[in-house]
């Protein structure tokens, strides 16, 4: 793989500074007022601020790994047909609405892979100040702190943090789900919810309609402590489409599952 050719502790610490360097400049500057423009709908909305973070990253990735490709929620190119290569996943600020409505409860997700294989993932909450990484093959953290492997939990023992999509419908499934769980909670940014799962706060996140960057990091950190990620058909989450995502215990992961698996395509795409 070409992954063991790149000194993938050098580069951690390398992203892992632009990323507290992108965070403290959107502490910095939220209090001003924000360029808010709409994009597909009133609730997927863009800010000046996710723009400028995600051309600072992409800058720096393109100066020191020119050969590097990049996928960014906000850039030009992000439909890739080929998860071939390197390539930087981007969202600049994942849980923008958030951002602009509380300048609260938003983060900033960031993954490398090579050749579909997730070498690096980062999920920081920008106002706690709250880093979640994985680098493959050395553990997942929070912080400074070695963060624990996924214990045995199921949709009855623990909380469960679910989308917006998922709130949205009246599906009988969505509503079998929610009288079979302990309780719902949603916290409108998918950085935030998968950390939650790997502090072990909620047993498991559902969303569907997801894209890849909303859900890459999770992938590499999951895979380090031993968390599932699938699609709610239980299939792996292909990272080229829009898709449905749930992260969790083995055991909340199948449990979901088992419960939405026949929600029909209109709610899931
Ligand atoms: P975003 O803020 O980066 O767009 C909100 O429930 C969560 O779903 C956020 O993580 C949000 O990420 C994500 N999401 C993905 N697609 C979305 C869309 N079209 N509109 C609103 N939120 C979206
Ligand atoms: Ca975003």
């Amino acid at each position: 793989m070409k992954g063991e050719a790149m000194d993938l502790l050098e580069t951690h610490l390398w992203m892992m500074d632009l990323i507290y360097k992108a965070g403290s400049n959107i502490r910095k500057k939220m209090g001003q007022n924000l360029a808010i423009e709409e994009k597909t709908s009133f609730r997927d909305i863009v800010t000046n601020m996710d723009k400028e973070t995600e051309d600072f990253f992409a800058q720096n990735i393109r100066t020191r790994f020119p050969e590097h490709q990049i996928m960014g929620e906000e850039g030009k190119n992000n439909q890739f047909t080929s998860m071939q290569g390197y390539i930087w996943i981007i969202d600049p600020i994942d849980g923008t609405m958030n951002f602009v409505k509380q300048r609260d409860n938003f983060g900033i997700m960031i993954s490398l892979f090579c050749d579909g294989i997730g070498l690096l993932g980062y999920l920081y909450d920008v106002v706690q100040d709250k880093m979640c990484f994985a680098i493959k093959g050395y553990g997942a953290y929070l912080n400074n702190m070695q963060l624990p492997q996924a214990k045995d939990i199921g949709i009855t023992d623990s909380l469960m943090n679910i989308g917006d999509c998922v709130m949205r419908t009246d599906a009988k499934e969505s509503r079998e789900l929610l009288n079979r769980a302990l309780a719902f909670r949603s916290v409108g940014s998918a950085a935030l919810a998968e950390m939650a799962v790997f502090e072990g706060k909620i047993c498991a996140y559902l969303n569907y309609k997801l894209y890849p960057w909303d859900i890459s990091p999770a992938i590499v950190i999951a895979e380090e402590l031993g968390y599932v990620c699938e699609t709610i058909d239980g299939k792996k989450v292909d990272l080229l489409k829009k898709t449905t995502f749930i992260v969790g215990t083995k055991r909340a992961v199948e449990e979901i599952k088992n419960i939405v698996r026949n929600l029909s395509d209109i709610f899931k795409y």
